[in-house]
């Protein structure tokens, strides 16, 4: 059976002053009027019913899932007593769902993706599902051809191709590089052989343990003793103990990178096109501008304004006259005023603001 395991920890400091504390990324709506959380799990609802959605987040946010998610069950949603990266959050949903269900195929999803048109997603989700009963002992991933030198993101090697589910084309891994140095991304963008990791992963539990195991076996052991607890009166006392003691990095630099070495990762082709809404620029995608390349989530007046983002809280009013190209978001008591090619860095405000207090 399908499972989808939807991992939700991440902080999101580059959509301050919105993303604060309790609100990261993907509790936020970016179009329409579901959150990033909602449109992950609406994407999948066709192949994965609600029984089958676990979503991982971290504890002070579980309140807040289960508000925005109330057909998934309260017990699916599992709040880390502490944030460790990808790494034991992939390990202890594998661990889990392969306890409840041993025969499991898990796809694990970011939270705070946009991903287009839905049924591309969902016939790659369908092969991805049948590659995984074919090649069982494969970690298969899914490969969006670069548009620039991110550095950012994984890059996927192809190799030798690996046959064809639903129209999708796999290949076989030769390299996996996780966030790869500039001059290192220019050069894999320049030589077509390598994709974008998507950052979704699908396999059976037992070959990702497996892989966790062989190359972490530290993190492999908390998660399994956590696991083991699961549905048992021991369990919180257990995940509070152990949890925090696992090395926090993520699963592309702990497994993915070396697996692929050994020939153990499958690419896909991902007929979907995708956006990780990065920053606040990424509003521009997913809704229109005004007359003078504006995108306005707030009650505007604008006089000589070009090519700005402006967002705002329900209410109040935003006016500006006479910029351009900049940032304005409104949320609450914070405001932020950033010129867009810093789109990135407004993160380093969280850091300033945390460091003086
Ligand atoms: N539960 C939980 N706990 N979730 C977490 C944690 C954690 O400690 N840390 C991160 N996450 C969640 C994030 O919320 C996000 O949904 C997902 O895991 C991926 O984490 P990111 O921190 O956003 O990873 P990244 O964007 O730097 O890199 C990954 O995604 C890229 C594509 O967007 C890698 O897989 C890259 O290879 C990939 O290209
Ligand atoms: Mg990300």
């Amino acid at each position: 059976m399908l499972h989808a395991m939807i991992m939700a920890g991440g902080g999101g400091t580059r959509f301050w002053p919105r993303s604060r504390a309790k609100r990261p990324k993907q509790f936020l709506t970016f179009s329409g009027d579901r959150t990033l959380l909602q449109g992950t799990v609406d994407r999948l609802a066709a192949q994965v019913p609600p029984e089958r959605t676990w979503v991982i987040t971290g504890e002070p946010y579980v309140a807040e899932t289960r508000a925005q998610l109330p057909e998934v069950p309260a017990g699916n949603i599992i709040g880390e007593p502490a944030a460790r990266d990808t790494a034991p959050c992939v390990g202890l949903g594998a661990a889990v769902i392969g306890k409840v269900d041993p025969d499991a195929t898990i796809a694990v999803m970011p939270a705070d993706h946009v991903i287009e048109p839905v049924q591309e997603f969902r016939r790659a989700l369908h092969a991805a599902e049948q590659f995984a009963n074919d090649f069982p002992e494969k970690l298969i991933t899914f490969g969006i051809r670069p548009t620039f030198p991110s550095t950012g993101y994984g890059y996927i090697r192809r190799g030798e191709p690996a046959g064809t589910r639903q129209g999708v084309n796999a290949a076989h891994v030769i390299e996996f590089k996780e966030k790869p140095p500039a001059e290192v991304a220019e050069e894999y963008v320049a030589s077509g052989n390598y994709d974008w990791n998507s950052g979704i992963f699908v396999w059976k539990p037992r070959t990702i343990l497996g892989e966790l195991h062989a190359r972490r076996p530290a993190i492999h052991a908390v998660v399994v003793r956590i696991a083991e607890a699961w549905g048992t009166p021991a369990w919180d006392d257990v995940f509070r103990a152990s949890y925090e003691t696992a090395e926090k990095k993520s699963i592309d630099y702990v497994v993915m990178q070396d697996a692929a070495k050994d020939g153990k990762v499958l690419v896909l082709n991902a007929p979907y096109t995708w956006d990780d809404v990065g920053s606040w620029l990424a509003l521009e995608r997913g809704n229109p501008q005004d007359a003078d390349h504006n995108t306005v989530q707030a009650l505007h007046c604008g006089i000589q304004t070009t090519g700005c983002v402006i967002v705002g809280d329900a209410g109040r009013v935003i006016g500006t006259y006479g910029v351009s190209n900049l940032l304005i978001v409104q949320d609450g008591n914070a405001i932020l005023v950033a010129d867009r090619k810093y789109e990135d860095k407004v993160k380093e405000i969280v850091d300033k603001l945390k460091s003086t207090g």
